[in-house]
């Protein structure tokens, strides 16, 4: 028989049917599986079906390499698998690209109305029953609409929170390895600029760009100090992008007005500083947590372990 292993259980009826067809090892905790639970399960297993919390390091991949020949990942970064490594020891790596774009978009563009209109501090202002009277002043925030939105990071879900910003007639500028065709310009009303340009002239700077070593602390104190002082800047991608002291800096000197995080630098824990400070607001990392995308994931994964096991070659391999 051969051995899979999931490093937790996962939505979605495809899922189900993997488990009932194969005999699928699932390290069901009421926390992540730790690398020691991993590391333990790994031996002797063809395929791993980790989740992006989970380290899959050379120890791990040497514990598996004998028999490992898939590590199909539940999410689309890769930043925590060691993908150079498993692909010199044979092992293809995939994850689930295209399967949450929109809604991690979705919730990357509800960052923007958030931290602008002040959504969260309304909400708490209501139930500590504080509003007594509408005031012309009461909660004054800024317009999203008609604003500059620079998005570092324009692949699949860069440029589709630059399909949202044109409902809201914003101009998008992007800054990104490598221009997008003309066309694709066009279509999203989206201007390619140089870093520096993109955060000194974007009223929202929004981080899509994948964690590798070559982004980690992107963006720096430095970086922060370009934007202007009423903009805002928006995390969905990975923490580490940014230098998260120097962000914290950036808010407590009032640099800039504020910041909506999905993602941490050291994630689960949050900067006690964050949690103190206003014209914020932080997420539990939920870019792609809905029902529909949660299971979408997971039959991608499903799709890709089958094409596998049937001796083809998967959808979504990564190629670094
Ligand atoms: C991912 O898939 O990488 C997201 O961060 C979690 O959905």
């Amino acid at each position: 028989m051969r051995k899979i292993v999931a490093t937790t259980s996962y939505p979605g009826e495809k899922f189900s049917n993997l488990v009932k067809d194969l005999d699928i090892e699932i390290l069901s905790f009421d926390r992540p599986a730790l690398k020691e639970d991993i590391l333990r399960s790994v031996y002797g297993a063809e395929i791993l079906i980790p989740t992006i919390v989970d380290t899959i390091d050379k120890d791990v991949i040497d514990k598996g390499c004998e028999s490992l020949k898939l590590i199909a990942n539940y999410g689309v970064g890769y930043n925590h698998i060691d993908v150079a490594y498993a692909n010199s020891k044979g092992i293809i790596v995939t994850n689930t690209a295209g399967a949450l774009t929109d809604t991690t978009a979705d919730l990357a563009f509800s960052l923007i109305m958030s931290v602008s209109r002040r959504i969260c501090e309304g909400d708490r202002f209501v139930r500590e029953g504080k509003f007594k009277a509408w005031m012309p002043s009461l909660f004054l925030g800024s317009d999203v609409y008609g604003k500059t939105l620079g998005i570092i990071g324009f692949g699949r879900i860069g440029q589709t929170i630059a399909k949202r910003a044109k409902g809201f007639n914003m101009k998008v500028f992007y800054f990104s390895r490598n221009k997008v065709d003309e066309q694709i310009e066009n279509e999203l009303n989206a201007e390619y600029l140089e870093i520096d340009e993109l955060l000194k002239l974007s009223d929202f700077v929004s981080l899509n760009l994948p964690l590798t070593n070559a982004t980690y602390h992107f963006i720096t104190y430095e970086k922060l100090k370009l934007m202007k002082k009423s903009a805002f800047i928006i995390n969905t991608s990975r923490g580490a992008v940014i230098n998260e002291d120097d962000l914290v800096r950036t808010l407590e000197e009032g640099v800039i007005a504020g910041a909506g995080l999905d993602v941490y630098e050291f994630e689960p824990k949050i900067h006690l500083k964050l949690l103190k400070l206003g014209g914020t607001v932080l997420l539990p990392h939920i870019g792609s947590a809905s029902v529909e995308t949660r299971t979408r994931m997971a039959d991608s994964v499903v799709d890709d372990v089958r094409l596998f096991l049937s001796g083809k070659r998967p959808l979504n391999v990564v190629t670094l």
